[in-house]
């Protein structure tokens, strides 16, 4: 009998493909990183068709450590959200890039439309803001830009990660998860709403090029056998940050937690009453299992491991990620050096694409240590202030489970604890997207009852940080960090 899941985790920078036992263990995982495209300030794309071969590379390497496609009994997607795909149906082949989340393109677009008094409804509807972030006005805007979408008349097929992978995978299925849709600026999340006609028209995308909205442990079809020998069944997705939601088995309402992966995350579930924000928070699908759909307050920070990656990569600071630990521990404290990381402008709460990224505070004494810990600090700071908006909004954190890559640094697991002045819970398996992914595919399968019954069994043990700083030092830093981060703003 199957006893594996294969869970596809598309990130934002890498395809992972990970194996899993059914009750959770990790047993193996591949992984591929696909070119960044940057074709301009502020513009962000990626090659579809790169996506599918890593894709194709990394899920026939755990199939052959699973010992052939017959012993797995499901697969799992997960995705990076909002970046969408333009593509041929007959072919399957991408017709332009796909835009990602971080492009900003459709700055301009987004500020007119909330000019012009359509926020509010936009909120109501979706749950989301007019931001350039989300997909829709990415789909107005390639539809308007790029000729050969129009001229591919009714070949063309749009969707988010999932929806184009599930379509290659399977010969043809158009579907989207009701947690990836809900990150479109098009869906009703409201009861059982969806795509909305309205905000359609609004955005200028023909609802005739949008997949079906389906469940995230319906079963939307399987594998083409000539993939991996036989055909697998594909009965779990959700977007990435959903699934790390389901991954932390934050279940019941007001459980929490952050992930550290390109950006920062922080989703709070909100059980089956769809939360309204006052403040700039967003309201999202956590899940739909069958019909029913539960809810998500939802904090984006939209730079996090990219920031690590940067001073790396982009700076030359640090050799290799995990080297900003060493450099963070080296110094006594930040030096008075502050690092607002508007890379690509600044999400919640703040919404604002058009800032920049800023590091204050330098002088002679500065080392890249202090620089390397001021990144770090960021995190527990952004944090900070999106606990805030929560609390604002009626949702006090009792702790905070956090997760992705950048959650195994422990100096900032402990930041965090410290400056959140709560207790940081952390799963000794960080792959939490990918854990959640499998609980979906497992739920799907039949493996288990529900969902609620596969998060009890394959979440696995945690380490907990308890803060630990003096009031005083808290309140000094948090001080310098809002002055910093008020310049950006201003
Ligand atoms: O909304 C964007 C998010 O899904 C990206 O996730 O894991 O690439 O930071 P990640």
């Amino acid at each position: 009998m199957a006893e594996n899941i294969i869970v596809i985790d598309e990130g934002t920078t890498s395809t992972r493909t990970m194996l899993f036992a059914a009750d959770g263990e990790p047993l193996g995982s591949a992984q591929r990183e696909f070119q960044q495209h940057y074709p301009g300030a502020g513009l962000v794309e990626h090659d579809a068709a790169e996506i599918w071969e890593a894709t194709l590379a990394c899920t026939r390497a755990m199939i052959k450590k699973a010992g052939g496609a017959e012993h797995v009994a499901a697969i799992g997607i997960t995705n990076q959200r909002e970046t969408v795909v333009f593509w041929d149906r007959t072919t399957g082949e991408p017709l332009a890039p796909a835009i990602v989340w971080q492009d900003r393109r459709t700055a301009a677009d987004c500020a007119a439309l909330k000019d012009a008094g359509h926020e509010e409804t936009v909120q109501a509807t979706t749950g989301l803001l007019l931001d350039p972030y989300f997909s829709g006005s990415k789909i107005g805007w390639a539809l308007r830009n790029w000729p050969q979408l129009r001229e591919a008349g009714e070949r063309l097929a749009v969707g988010t990660i999932e929806s184009y992978l599930i379509f290659r995978l399977t010969g043809g299925v158009h579907v989207s998860d009701a947690t990836n849709a809900s990150r479109t600026l098009l869906m009703n999340i409201n009861g059982a709403g969806g795509w909305d006609a309205g905000l359609c028209d609004l955005l200028g995308v023909p609802m005739t090029l949008l997949p079906e909205i389906t469940g995230c442990t319906t079963s939307v079809g399987s594998t083409d056998p000539d993939l991996f020998g036989s055909a697998i069944p594909i009965c779990g997705m959700a977007g990435d940050q959903q699934a790390a939601t389901i991954g932390q088995a934050c279940l019941a309402p007001g459980q929490t937690k952050a992930t550290f992966g390109t950006g920062a995350f922080i989703l709070s579930a909100s059980g089956t009453v769809r939360p309204r924000s006052a403040n700039r928070l967003l309201a999202t699908v956590l899940v739909q299992e069958g019909d029913a759909r539960s809810y998500a307050l939802e904090g984006s920070v939209f730079v996090a491991g990219s920031l690590i990656k940067w001073l790396r990569d982009g700076l030359g600071l640090l050799a290799n990620a995990g080297e900003s630990e060493g450099l963070a521990r080296s110094v006594a404290d930040n030096g008075g050096v502050y690092l607002v990381p508007a890379l690509t402008g600044l999400g919640a709460p703040h919404w604002r694409p058009d800032v920049l990224a800023a590091i204050s505070g330098l002088s002679f004494a500065t080392s890249k240590a202090h620089v390397a810990r001021a990144a770090l600090e960021a995190q527990a700071y952004q944090a900070h202030d999106l606990k805030s908006a929560f609390a604002a909004d009626g949702v006090d954190w009792a702790d905070l489970r956090i997760d992705g890559g950048m959650a195994a640094n422990d100096w900032m697991a402990q930041d965090l604890a410290d400056m959140l002045n709560l207790t940081v819970e952390r799963p000794d398996f960080v792959e939490s997207t990918a854990l959640g992914a499998a609980m979906l595919a497992a739920t799907g399968a039949g493996l288990y009852p529900d969902l609620a019954s596969a998060a009890k069994t394959m979440r696995g043990t945690a380490t907990r940080f308890t803060p630990a700083l003096d009031a005083d030092k808290r309140k000094t830093r948090l001080a310098g960090w809002q002055s910093a981060l008020a310049n950006v703003l201003s």
